[in-house]
């Protein structure tokens, strides 16, 4: 069920009939189905969701979506955009951190070009105190994300994080790795559709490499980010940091706007650092999908909606 589900929203996410669908229904109104999880298209009402979240003691991460760019114009594009958003959070006061993707940056055209757009955003966002977290894709990017990573790293660049993914057999090996470099992690399950030659199919299996690598990044990593929803691993990621006498500000949460807010306020209550993961941006449907994928449930709420606005 668990791997049948992604399989199943990664297939539907390529349906251009529901893609126009949820385009046109999405984001419509205020209260129109996909802003559950995307905080708008516009650059000001991202601003206005993480202006909310602050207010309520939660850090952020903004996102501006896109992925699997194909030409030079618009992976120049998404560069233009996030120097920007850079400018936008600068000016608005907001907590500065920001998160990407590389096939966004034009991975997909050539490495060179990737990591030069890469230098670009990141050139404006070290002058002005940024950390930029890129986000992990499917497994055929996990080699060219982390050699892209590494190359800028040992070009200076510190301000700089990447995700992993728990699913992946390979994943403690490229924690060690990021570790050894000093480098910060965001751990996360992993939300691709993954063939077994490379991932854990089971959830119980995702689950247990999970806390074997949240430990590993919690003995041995950089200021780790534990990224997951999931209240048994965030339980188990407090009782290990509080045996071994790790504090409070070595480590963050991280959680996916929308998503068990109530958790992400008890953590803040409690003391925890818990950061939110904020999406923006007029390409929301793959990212839309996706959480789809991890929760069929949600289809509920989103057949309702298009009923509602129809
Ligand atoms: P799990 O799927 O087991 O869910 C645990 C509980 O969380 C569920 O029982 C439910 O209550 C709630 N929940 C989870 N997903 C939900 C949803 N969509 N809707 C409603 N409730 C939901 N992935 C990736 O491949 N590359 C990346 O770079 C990132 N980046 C990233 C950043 C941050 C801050 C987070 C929190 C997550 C990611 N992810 C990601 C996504 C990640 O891989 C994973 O797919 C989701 O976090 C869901 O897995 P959980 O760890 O929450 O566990």
């Amino acid at each position: 069920m668990y791997a049948g589900a992604k399989a199943l929203f990664f297939a539907l996410s390529r349906s251009t009939m529901l893609k126009r669908l949820a385009s046109r229904y999405g984001m419509a109104s205020p209260d129109s189905f996909a802003r559950r999880f995307i905080a708008g298209e516009r650059v000001e009402e991202a601003i206005e969701a993480a202006r909310a979240l602050q207010s309520r003691g939660l850090r952020l991460t903004l996102d501006y979506l896109g992925e699997s760019v194909r030409t030079r114009s618009e992976a120049d594009a998404a560069v233009q955009e996030y120097v920007h958003l850079i400018e936008v959070i600068v000016a608005s006061g907001i907590e500065r951190n920001i998160s990407l993707k590389l096939t966004q940056l034009g991975v997909d055209i050539d490495r060179a070009t990737c990591v030069e757009n890469l230098r670009r955003i990141l050139e404006p966002a070290q002058r002005h105190e940024f950390f930029v977290r890129l986000d992990m894709e499917n497994s055929a990017y996990t080699d060219v994300t982390l050699d892209v990573f590494e190359t800028l790293w040992n070009q200076g660049y510190r301000n700089i994080g990447a995700a992993l993914q728990s699913y992946l057999y390979r994943t403690e090996a490229d924690a060690r790795r990021m570790n050894a470099l000093g480098a910060r992690v965001r751990l996360v399950k992993g939300a691709y559709k993954e063939p077994a030659s490379v991932a854990y199919q089971d959830k119980a299996d995702v689950d247990a490499a999970y806390v074997r690598l949240m430990r590993l990044l919690l003995d041995e990593g950089h200021y780790p980010a534990i990224a997951t929803h999931d209240e048994a691993i965030l339980e188990q990621t407090r009782a290990y940091a509080a045996e071994r006498g790790i504090p409070t500000d070595r480590y963050e949460f991280q959680m996916l706007y929308g998503i068990r807010r109530d958790l992400q306020a008890s953590l803040v209550a409690r003391g925890y650092r818990m950061r939110v993961y904020v999406p923006f941006g007029r390409q929301w449907f793959p990212y839309f999908m996706r959480r789809l994928g991890e929760r069929p449930a949600n289809i509920g709420f989103v057949i309702r909606g298009i009923l509602r606005e129809r």
